[in-house]
């Protein structure tokens, strides 16, 4: 991204301050070609900082259960279930990294890689992680917008 557009999506993030803009729903996420996510879920920018604990943290994405980092020598138990994440921006535009976070179903129809951002056509609905089956009234997604966007920002900073 040129430093053009890093300053544009500033500044339209500047805009929003003030006026409470309602996360996309995981149920309204707008698909390009079925495996693009083109628009913010905040409307806005996310921290690459916020993005590292995600990334880290088992509480939250815990990515590091299944990718290896290079970037991030100090987190330890990394895994391999998945490809490594170095250089993952040179791979794929920010809105397909937006789309494999959103729900990695799209781009790779086996994969084993959790949708992080829906909530809508499990076969049981419930936590991927321990089988749980959902309480209807409190269902939510893994993640919510923000931290997707966090975790995009940081995805984006991986470059070759
Ligand atoms: C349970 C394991 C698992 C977890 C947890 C997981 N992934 Fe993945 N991910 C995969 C697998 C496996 C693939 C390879 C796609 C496929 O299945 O063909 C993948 C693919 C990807 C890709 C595409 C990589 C490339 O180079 O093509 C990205 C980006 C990605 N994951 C990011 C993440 C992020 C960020 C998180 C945390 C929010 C995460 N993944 C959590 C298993 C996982």
């Amino acid at each position: 991204m040129n430093l053009k557009a890093v300053t544009g999506l500033v500044v339209a993030g500047l805009a929003f301050v003030g006026t409470a803009v309602a996360d996309t729903a995981p149920a309204d996420v707008v698909w390009e070609d079925d495996v693009m996510v083109t628009a913010s879920l905040t409307g806005a920018p996310g921290s690459a900082e916020a993005g590292v604990e995600v990334l880290t943290q088992r509480s939250q994405g815990n990515c590091v259960a299944c990718h290896e980092v290079s970037a991030l020598p100090n987190v330890q138990f990394q895994g391999n279930v998945g490809p490594a994440l170095d250089g993952v921006a040179s791979r794929w535009t920010e809105a397909e990294l937006r789309g494999i976070l959103v729900d990695a179903k799209h781009m790779f129809p086996e994969t084993r890689m959790p949708a992080f951002y829906r909530t809508t056509g499990f076969i049981r609905a419930g936590d991927e992680y321990t089988g749980r089956a959902a309480n209807p009234e409190t269902f939510g997604p893994l993640l919510s917008a923000q931290q997707i966007e966090d975790t995009l920002a940081y995805l984006m900073t991986l470059t070759d």
